[in-house]
């Protein structure tokens, strides 16, 4: 495994590789790895010729108030991690390297960023296709891999890749969850202990939503408050949002039909979590 910190470099490589013919397939990530990113790695390699991770926790799609400084961080065991899961390069630039100078231009997303993340966290997306935008230039994949625990960032990226024309294949895939139903997190070792106990609540109201809608309720209002009170209920955290909308629209819906997804974020103290379910009916 290559480590390659410098943009000019990793092109320099890519290009190479493309002149050979090789299929690339990469995972942007803003490292801490855990099952949900090794996952997105392994259907990367299955699929492409060479894999390229990348690695930065990038400034611009956390707000003034948010946790860049306490995003959790450890390269030494990311990239033994990456090795064992035969990533080919490894993309860690720093800071300075990916933003020289202020820059002259930045991607702003105009649609489904009013809803969820993007409206609790504004300018989070613009951060994100941004990025992403810089990561697609640099690594040229022929596919790239996200997972649906973000699934705004999901529609988000698709809606990129749609309108300005990357020749890239989005692959989106299932979230990864501990043992107890929690979905995996960079940000889950800063949960306190108390905390982590309870945060498996989050993913237990979606699942009784699920049956309910099983049950044959429709009711969008319904089947929220049914989450919410299970969390006020079980939990200390303070719930951001607990929302039902059209997938991949993200346009409320009063009754539920065709294909949805209900999405919460919940607070713990310095830690604040997301879960989602997608479904069909
Ligand atoms: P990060 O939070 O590190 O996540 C990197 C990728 O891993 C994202 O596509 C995310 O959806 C996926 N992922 C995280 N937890 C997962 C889980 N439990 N199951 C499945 N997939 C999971 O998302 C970002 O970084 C950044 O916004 C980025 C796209 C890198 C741009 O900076």
């Amino acid at each position: 495994m290559k480590v390659i910190t410098s943009v000019k470099d990793m092109q320099a490589e890519i290009i190479q590789q493309k002149i050979l013919g090789k299929s690339i397939g990469f995972v942007p990530t803003m490292g801490f790895l855990h099952e949900g990113h090794l996952t997105l790695i392994k259907n990367a390699r299955k699929e492409n010729d060479l894999v390229v991770l990348s690695i930065f926790v990038n400034p611009l799609q956390f707000g003034p108030k948010e946790d860049f400084s306490t995003y959790p961080r450890d390269f030494e065991r990311d990239r033994a991690l990456a090795e064992s899961e035969q990533v080919d390069y490894l993309f860690y630039p720093a800071v300075d390297e990916m933003y020289p100078n202020v820059p002259s231009i930045k991607v702003t997303v105009q649609e489904r960023t009013d809803v969820l993340c993007g409206k609790s966290r504004p300018g989070h997306f613009d951060g994100v296709a941004t990025v992403v935008t810089k990561l697609f230039n640099i690594v040229m994949p022929t596919r790239a891999y996200f997972g649906k625990k973000d699934a705004q960032q999901v529609a988000v990226i698709e809606g990129l890749v749609s309108d300005l024309n990357f020749p890239i294949q989005l692959v989106a895939v299932d979230i990864v969850r501990e043992k107890d139903g929690l979905a995996k997190s960079s940000r889950n070792v800063n949960l306190s202990s108390e905390d982590r106990k309870q945060a498996p609540v989050l993913y237990k109201s979606l699942c009784a939503a699920k049956k309910a809608i099983e049950n044959g309720e429709r009711d969008s209002v319904k089947l929220t408050s049914l989450i919410q009170e299970m969390i006020i209920a079980q939990t200390s955290g303070e719930i951001d949002y607990v929302e039902i909308f059209s997938y991949p629209q993200l346009q409320p819906i009063e009754k539920i039909e065709g294909r949805f997804i209900i999405a919460l974020a919940v607070k713990f103290k310095n830690v604040r979590l997301i879960d989602n379910l997608i479904m069909d009916i």
